[in-house]
């Protein structure tokens, strides 16, 4: 039988997850829709031929027994949005960060483990055919110990404005929303293993920087006054219980030349850089570049869609999910820490 649907939180990610939906359409019913902005759950209902729309997610979980809800709500509803749908017995795919600390996201995996359902997080990057490629390049040995590893998310001008800035709806800034993807991803290819100990630093020296024009990010949020109390430049040192050593570095303004994202693993056989795929290695006493061929790659529409079946798959005991609850609260450790670390100047430990 198939899976009825539904999406808390109708703005721009939720397309995606729709995207996704869409691709199944054996095994989902897209049943209900909300949005506390009325209108957008309408209008997401009408394009996506959705029969039923609210404007909270209390109301749609009442009225509907659905099997699985994606919440693609703004940082601040995750949590209880969350909860109210693994209460009403759904399996839940939430959106990336998985909370605004780690108290709301240990809350969210304790009613996980009450409701029996699955809660799985949005970590899209984990579905990336680079992913995959470089955790089969390092279990079969090419990259031996990896002891460090540099991880970047960089945009010279890209704050996505609306809500993003506003950090009693977001939690943070590029720290929480995209450094998140890359510290995750770096901790998942290197094996996960656990935080013991961060430094971190943040700065807001650029602001919003909204008087440059012609910028490509664009939150579909708009609010009539912008505001940015968040961080605008986030970088930190991680060290996880392997003694391996993460550095990361995530901006929406930065006076860099070009946008990046890439991350580096640095094994005692070689470095692995994800993107583009590569490796640094040493052959016959002479150092050497590999640059093996095939579609190592990360593709958001493609992967986007990976990401939904896994989901679906895994609910259907077909498959195992790829981004567990257990994942989401370890990233909420790290970012907590690095902003406590920023704000005292001092290592944090992360005590469990
Ligand atoms: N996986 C990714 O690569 C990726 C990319 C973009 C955004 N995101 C995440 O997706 C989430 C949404 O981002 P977005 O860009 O779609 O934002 P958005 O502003 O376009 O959409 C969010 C929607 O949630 C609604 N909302 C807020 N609180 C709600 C509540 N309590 N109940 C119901 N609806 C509520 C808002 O009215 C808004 O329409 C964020 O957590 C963001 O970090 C993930």
């Amino acid at each position: 039988m198939a899976l009825k649907v539904g999406i808390i939180g109708n703005g721009g990610i939720a397309n995606a997850h729709m995207d996704g939906y869409k691709a199944l359409c054996d095994e989902v019913e897209l049943v209900a829709c909300c949005d506390i902005n009325f209108p957008k759950a309408k209008a997401y209902a009408e394009k996506y031929g959705i029969p039923h729309c609210y404007d909270n997610c209390y109301d749609m979980l009442k009225n509907h027994q659905l099997d699985i809800v994606s919440v693609c709500t703004w940082n601040n509803a995750h949590a209880e949005c969350t909860i109210a749908a693994l209460n009403a017995g759904c399996n839940v795919l939430c959106e990336k960060p998985m909370a605004m600390n780690t108290e709301e996201a240990l809350k969210m995996k304790e009613a996980a483990e009450k409701s029996g359902k699955l809660l799985m997080i949005g970590f899209v990057r984990r579905q990336g055919n680079d992913a995959a490629a470089a955790i089969d390049y390092i279990k079969k040995g090419f990259v031996g110990d990896i002891y460090y590893a540099k991880a970047s998310y960089l945009r010279r001008c890209g704050f996505p404005g609306g809500w993003f800035g506003d950090k009693s709806l977001s939690g943070g800034g590029p720290l929480i929303d995209l450094g998140v993807h890359v510290i995750d991803l770096s901790r998942y290819i290197m094996g996960c293993p656990k935080p013991v100990t961060v430094f971190g630093a943040t700065f807001n020296k650029l602001g919003a920087r909204s008087h440059i024009r012609g910028t490509e990010w664009h939150s579909e949020t708009v609010v009539e006054e912008p505001v940015f109390t968040v961080e605008d430049l986030a970088t930190a040192m991680i060290r996880f219980d392997n003694g391996a050593v993460l550095q990361v570095e995530a901006s929406f303004n930065l006076n860099t030349k070009n946008n990046c994202g890439d991350i580096i693993f640095f094994g005692d056989k070689a470095g692995l850089n994800l993107c583009p795929f590569e490796l640094y290695t040493e052959v016959n006493d002479q150092l050497a570049d590999i640059v093996p061929h095939g579609s190592n790659d990360f593709d958001f529409g493609r992967d986007f869609k990976k990401e939904i079946k896994n989901f679906v798959d895994a609910v259907n005991g077909k498959a195992e999910c790829l981004a567990t609850a257990d994942d989401g609260v370890e990233l909420m450790r790290i970012l907590d820490a690095i902003y406590l670390s920023a704000q005292t100047g001092r290592s944090v430990d992360i005590v469990r």
